[in-house]
Formats: C-alpha cells, sequence, structure tokens
C-alpha cells in the first residue's frame, strides 16, 4: 500500500468510496448466499488440513476487513479481540494464529455468532463508507479485501464439496443444481510465432486497475513459437488416458507424481467414481458430461495426461499471451452452474480460457523479474508462497467474474486435486 499523502483529499474519494460500497455489499450478499445451503454442522467440518470450514472462511475474510481497516482506527473497539488468534490466517507480523489444520475443533464460536460478527464488521465498514470516511489506503485495503474474500468464496465451494463427498453419505451441497450439456467441440491447434511479449500487470494502487503484487511488474519475455489447443482437455479425453491404463504406467509421470500414485492409491480423478460413468459435484452424483473440461486435476495428473498426448502444459506465458483481449464469457461462480460445462463450439479462436477450470501451467510460481512484495503485513499475501507451487490460469466455475483477469496468477502444490483445476495442452513448434 501506499503511503497516506495529502492527496488523499482528492476529490474522486467520495466517488471511489461509493463504488466500493456498492462492490462490497454485492461480494458479501454472495457469500451470505453461497453460505446459506449449509447447517451449523457442515459448516464446521474440515475435511483435510488443506481445507477449511465453511464458519472459518466466513469469519476470517470478515476479520481482514476488521483487522486492517476498522482496527487501525484506535477509537473502534474489536467484536472480540480473542478472535483475532482464531481467525488470523497466516499474518505472522499481525501476531500468533490457531493452527490451520485444527480449524475443525472451533465448535466455538457459534456459526450464529460468527454470522453475528459479519453483520457487525459490514455495519461499520458500510457506515464509513456512506460517510466518507476511510481515507485512500483504507480503501485500497477495502479493494483488497472484496478481493480476498472473493479467493474464500471459491475454497468455501471447493471445501464443502470435499467435505461432502468425505462424509459416506456423500450428500449434495445443493439439490437443485442443474447440469446441461451442449455438445463435442473439436480440438483445434492455435499457433503463434517466436516472439518477445508483455507479461504480468501494472503494480496496484499506484494503477487503478486492481492487481496483486505477485502479477507485477509488468516485464517483457520471450515466448517461442508454440501451439495451444483451442480448448481445455475434455472427461470423454482424460476418461481414454484412463482406460488406457494411464495410471499404472509409470513413464507418464513426474518421479514425485508417480509416488503418489503408489502411495495414495490413485487411480481416476478424485470426484471420478470408479463405476467409471459418475462424478461428485456440488449437486451430488452425476453422470460425468464426457464434452465438458476434466476438472479435479492435481498437476502431476494434468502433466502425465499431457505427457500421454505427446504434448506438454502450456507455460503462464503462452496462456497469457492467448488471453490478452479475451472476452471474459466463461462460466463463473455468478452462472450457479458450479460445475465446468460444455458449451457451444467456436469456429475459430480459444474456448474456456475463462471460467469453467482453472488451467495448469508448466510454469512454477515463482516472483517476476524485479518483484516486491505490498509493504507491512500484506506483504505476507502472496510473496512468501513463491515455494514449491504451480501457477495456474483462467479462473473456474467457482471464481467471480469481477475477480479474474488475464494477467492472473493462481497457485496450488502439485498434488492439489480438489479445485476445479483442469488442463489445456500445449506443444512446440519448430
Ligand atoms: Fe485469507
Amino acid at each position: 500500500m501506499h503511503a497516506i499523502s495529502p492527496t488523499d483529499a482528492r476529490p474522486d474519494l467520495a466517488a471511489r468510496s461509493d463504488q466500493l460500497l456498492a462492490q462490497f455489499t454485492t461480494m458479501r450478499a454472495l457469500t451470505a448466499r453461497l453460505a446459506a445451503p449449509l447447517s451449523a454442522e457442515d459448516a464446521m467440518v474440515q475435511s483435510m488440513d488443506d481445507a477449511s470450514p465453511a464458519k472459518w472462511h466466513l469469519a476470517h475474510t470478515t476479520w481482514f476487513f476488521e483487522r486492517f481497516i476498522l482496527a487501525t482506527d484506535a477509537r473502534y473497539r474489536a467484536f472480540d479481540p480473542t478472535w483475532d488468534y482464531l481467525f488470523n490466517s497466516y499474518y505472522n507480523s499481525v501476531g500468533p494464529m490457531h493452527a490451520r489444520p485444527r480449524r475443525g475443533v472451533l465448535s466455538r464460536p457459534s456459526l450464529e455468532q460468527v454470522r453475528a460478527y459479519r453483520a457487525a464488521v459490514e455495519d461499520a465498514l458500510c457506515e464509513r463508507l456512506q460517510r466518507h470516511a476511510l481515507h485512500a489506503q483504507a480503501l485500497d485495503i477495502l479493494q483488497l479485501g472484496i478481493q480476498h474474500e472473493q479467493q474464500h468464496q471459491e475454497l468455501l465451494l471447493t471445501d464443502i464439496r470435499h467435505a461432502l463427498w468425505s462424509n459416506p453419505l456423500q450428500p449434495a451441497y445443493r439439490g437443485d443444481l442443474v447440469a446441461t450439456h451442449a455438445g463435442p467441440s473439436a480440438l483445434r491447434w492455435i499457433a503463434r510465432d517466436e516472439q518477445i511479449v508483455q507479461l504480468g500487470a501494472d503494480a496496484w494502487p499506484q494503477v487503478q486497475a486492481f492487481a496483486y503484487d505477485n502479477e507485477s511488474p509488468r516485464h517483457r519475455t520471450l515466448v517461442g513459437a508454440h501451439a495451444l489447443a483451442s480448448r481445455p482437455v475434455s472427461n470423454a479425453e482424460f476418461a481414454a488416458f484412463v482406460e488406457a491404463g494411464g495410471y499404472r504406467e509409470p513413464a507418464h509421470w513426474l518421479s514425485d507424481g508417480w509416488a503418489a500414485v503408489r502411495a495414495r492409491d490413485w487411480q481416476r480423478p478424485l470426484y471420478w467414481h470408479e463405476d467409471g460413468a459418475r462424478e461428485f459435484t456440488l449437486g451430488g452424483w452425476r453422470e460425468r458430461d464426457p464434452d465438458a473440461p476434466a476438472s479435479g486435476l492435481s498437476l502431476f495428473e494434468a502433466d502425465a495426461f499431457a505427457r500421454w498426448a505427446g504434448a506438454r502444459l502450456p507455460t503462464e506465458a503462452e496462456w497469457e499471451l492467448a488471453a490478452a483481449g479475451v472476452p471474459m464469457d466463461g462460466n463463473f461462480v455468478e452462472d450457479d452452474a458450479l460445475h465446468p460445462r460444455s458449451s457451444a463450439a467456436a469456429e475459430t479462436g480459444f474456448e474456456k480460457l475463462f471460467g469453467d477450470v482453472w488451467e495448469w501451467t508448466g510454469s512454477a510460481y515463482l516472483p517476476y523479474p524485479g518483484f516486491a512484495p505490498w509493504p507491512g503485513s500484506l506483504g505476507e499475501y502472496n510473496g512468501k508462497f513463491m515455494n514449491a507451487q504451480w501457477v495456474l490460469r483462467g479462473g473456474s466455475c467457482a471464481t467471480s467474474r469481477t475477480h479474474i483477469r488475464a494477467t492472473y496468477r493462481n497457485f496450488f502444490p502439485s498434488d492439489a486435486r480438489w479445485q476445479f483445476a483442469g488442463v489445456r495442452l500445449a506443444k512446440d513448434l519448430p
């Protein structure tokens, strides 16, 4: 964040307050809607170390606004000062925190208390925004907090899907979700010559357009001649890999990937049924749409499939070059399908770069040349995770349309399988 300066009294502050107030209330209403189908028992489950209970997501996103905006005013009284420890995720510079794998023991505070916490912090923020009482730096953090909660909305969905799948009854999160089928789309290869491209975004908040610090600085990079698939790999294509014994042939796999296959008995994507036909969705068990993008893949599985198919994963530079200028008209959380779906085939150009499934890239999650984390505690947001993770691009059916952009860098470790993550193939060209 930039330092507070006299220019903070600029006249557009009121307009920006009003705009952020609208964005904030819309975003918070979506969180409430996503959590509405969950009982207090559902909202407390933590089915694995990597996933968090829905109640924790609801509280932590609220804590972010309270801790980084409201609590910077010495007159503000914390909703409950003991909760700082519970709902701090990983900000060591703010103070100690409850261990992430133990979030499922938090039977108190109750879901009802967490909802009251959300309402109190919302009221306090809305009141300040209506009075135009927040200075420019606080508005920057509010904008960041909106983006932060959108990330947690997606995690709330992917984590509850895992929690419900882990329950032997395997109930649906929502019984009213509708599956659609639009038919196949022939795979085309779209070629690009070798070129120097501009990658990344200019640093926010120095520029108005929001981007995380990990997307900056914008810089030049060399991209070799290559071709990218017009669309992500489909369920039918991934099923062919499974049926061809892809999970039994070590030659397709990275060494650690093969170790994971053996140690964890991977035989198919995480949510695929052994009957070969169904998959577990937020709407419960469903027939797999053969033409929808395959999802629930780890980097290891995406990479093994690509090798089997005689291709490779795209680099993030190749992906971003493809996505520049492409309209973001994909299947997002606002579409309320909450699952990747097939759609009418295009005759030219790329399909599904945005929405449906995150696309694993073969690029390690590393700082761009000249990267500088945001100053202060929020510098812990992204930079310290640039270790042993891979970049994913494009957003998914659980991502907000207002959250994604061509320069966006998501990241997960190689063995993460519970996200809406798929794969688009790439090839070198001579
Ligand atoms: Fe967070």
